[in-house]
């Protein structure tokens, strides 16, 4: 076990005492620390001038404590965050920020591709990102729910949820598409996304209808796999504590993983003590409705898991929300004997969100502190949202295979049917369709009874606090009985 505490360097911050646990296996390069590379109190974004600023914040466009960081994703020097529209006043959903070392170290987010992309109400611009994903080719897949407002008394449903492919070297969207409403109702919560060659695989983590989007690029077609024991929310593992806070609701399928070499897609409930792995072959046959078969449950974890993600060597990385911290696993190994905690801090690791690789080969965790942010109670005196990083040697799972080469020209044209950007496809011989299919898989897996056996790091006292005696107001348990977050987040807001 080592414990480094890093000091102020001219762009450093004094950096988080973050503990990473040594392993037999492990090379010298995985033992560095993690140390916090932005830290932000609240959000702020590159604006147009004071006009614009003055103009935002009047007609309620710009409210500081509604804006979160939930997505991360790292292209050629920047990080891109996504800030899903939860609440009122998020003046831009998809921003990013210079990734290199930095004097500021909370910069205004740039929002990305340009503000007008980022107008609220414009169906053609960006609505909700909660995710982004940038494969090797330079192309920005982003998911955007549609939905604004989604933890207010009244959301919007103006816009439909929808995929936008957009060339980042170019600064070109190319490719619009929105979901059938076979596969993503206007109720969906388009929650993380990997890319696989010409496939994407999306997660909606929605109440209703929860499950994995299948996009196929090549024939412009998505469809739904559906699975209601391992990706609907599992009674037994709605509660847990973050910094005393007690969270309790049930959340549905969330964060995702893909190991491209084996073909496996991992995932899970939030609200879940397992982990789950599909055939990206099954996924990706939209025929195929036994893809139960394809499922297997891997074993247990200790606590639940909100963002997960895979390196080019078949190493997943995931956060433990309820014990703030961060572990790993060799998928070449039995889950349930080897799973590895990296590092743990209760001052530091407070809900981590998201994850990505940069090209210094660091892994970068989003942490945001969304247990404070959902109950209105994030303290804006406070380091609420960080970047994390640690030198581990390590790309991301997009390095794992080469790219399937894609040649796509755009046209520009609008359609009839709304402001969609149109594309063809020159490579295939196939012709475009627009057809869905709905896969739907009902067979539940069978579990076989196992106990969790992690190897724990030592814990220095010194330098992990305890959780603080929760206060009368963080100690409030909101608990209900419905399955998704968006609906916790809008039942939360009425309780306020
Ligand atoms: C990361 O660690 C490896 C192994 O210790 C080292 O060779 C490499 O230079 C480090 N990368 C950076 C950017 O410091
Ligand atoms: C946001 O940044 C602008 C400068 O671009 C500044 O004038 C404004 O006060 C900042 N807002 C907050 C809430 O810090
Ligand atoms: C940034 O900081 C790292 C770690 O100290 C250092 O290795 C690297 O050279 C720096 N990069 C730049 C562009 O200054
Ligand atoms: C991308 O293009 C738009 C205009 O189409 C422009 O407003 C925006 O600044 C550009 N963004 C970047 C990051 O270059
Ligand atoms: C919790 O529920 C899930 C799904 O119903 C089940 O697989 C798992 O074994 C249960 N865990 C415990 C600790 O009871
Ligand atoms: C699942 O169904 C597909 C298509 O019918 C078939 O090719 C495949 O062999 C089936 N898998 C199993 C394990 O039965
Ligand atoms: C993962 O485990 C396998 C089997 O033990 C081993 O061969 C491989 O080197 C390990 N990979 C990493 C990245 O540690």
């Amino acid at each position: 076990m080592l414990l480094t505490v890093l000091r102020c360097e001219s762009f450093l911050l004094l950096a988080a005492t973050i503990l990473w646990s040594s392993s037999s296996s492990s090379v010298e390069a995985q033992k560095a620390p993690f140390r916090v590379i932005r830290e932000w109190k609240y959000l702020n974004f590159t604006w147009d001038g004071e006009e614009h600023l003055q103009d935002a914040i009047a007609k309620g466009l710009y409210v500081p404590k509604n804006n979160a960081i939930a997505g991360l994703s790292y292209h050629k020097g920047y990080y891109y965050l996504a800030l899903p529209r939860m609440k009122e006043g998020v003046p831009a959903t998809l921003t990013r920020i210079v990734a290199e070392n930095a004097t500021d170290t909370a910069p205004a987010l740039q929002p990305y591709p340009s503000w007008k992309m980022n107008s609220l109400d414009d169906c053609a611009a960006l609505q909700n990102v909660q995710n982004v994903e940038i494969d090797l080719s330079g192309r920005m897949w982003i998911i955007d729910g549609g939905r604004t407002n989604t933890m207010s008394k009244e959301p919007s449903g103006k816009c439909r949820p929808k995929l936008v492919l957009h060339d980042v070297a170019e600064n070109r969207t190319m490719l619009s598409y929105t979901f059938p409403e076979s596969v993503a109702t206007s109720n969906a919560f388009l929650y993380d996304i990997v890319v696989d060659g010409y496939f994407a695989y999306i997660s909606d983590n929605s109440r209703s209808d929860p499950g994995l989007i299948v996009f196929d690029l090549k024939r412009v077609q998505s469809w739904k796999v559906r699975h209601e024991s391992t990706m609907r929310a599992q009674l037994n593992a709605t509660y847990f504590q973050v910094d005393g806070f007690k969270v309790d609701t049930p959340i549905n399928l969330a964060g995702i993983a893909l190991d491209p070499t084996k073909g496996l897609l991992y995932y899970n409930p939030l609200s879940s003590f397992r982990l789950y792995s599909i055939s990206t072959e099954a996924l990706r046959n939209p025929g195929w409705t036994n893809t139960s078969e394809y499922i297997v449950d891997l074993g247990p974890r200790t606590s639940q898991t909100d963002g997960m993600v895979m390196d080019d060597q078949g190493v997943l990385y995931f956060g433990l929300l309820g014990s703030s911290s961060l572990a790993k696993w060799n998928t070449s190994t039995p889950f349930i004997n080897n799973q590895e905690l990296i590092s743990k801090d209760l001052a530091y690791i407070q809900w981590p969100n998201a994850f990505a690789f940069n090209d210094e080969d660091e892994i970068v965790v989003l942490t945001n502190r969304l247990h404070k942010f959902i109950y209105d109670m994030m303290d804006l005196s406070e380091n609420n949202f960080r970047l994390l990083a640690s030198n581990i040697s390590r790309k991301s799972y997009l390095h794992a295979k080469p790219p399937t080469p894609t040649e796509i020209t755009t046209t520009t044209t609008t359609s009839t049917e709304g402001n969609h950007i149109h594309f063809q496809m020159v490579t295939t011989p196939t012709t475009t369709t627009t057809t869905t299919t709905t896969t739907t898989t009902t067979t539940t897996t069978t579990e076989k009874p196992t106990t969790t056996s992690m190897k724990e790091p030592v814990v220095d006292s010194e330098t992990v606090k305890s959780v603080p005696a929760p206060t009368s107001k963080s100690e409030r348990i909101i608990s209900y009985s419905s399955s998704s977050l968006l609906l916790l987040l809008t039942a939360v807001t009425l309780l306020l």
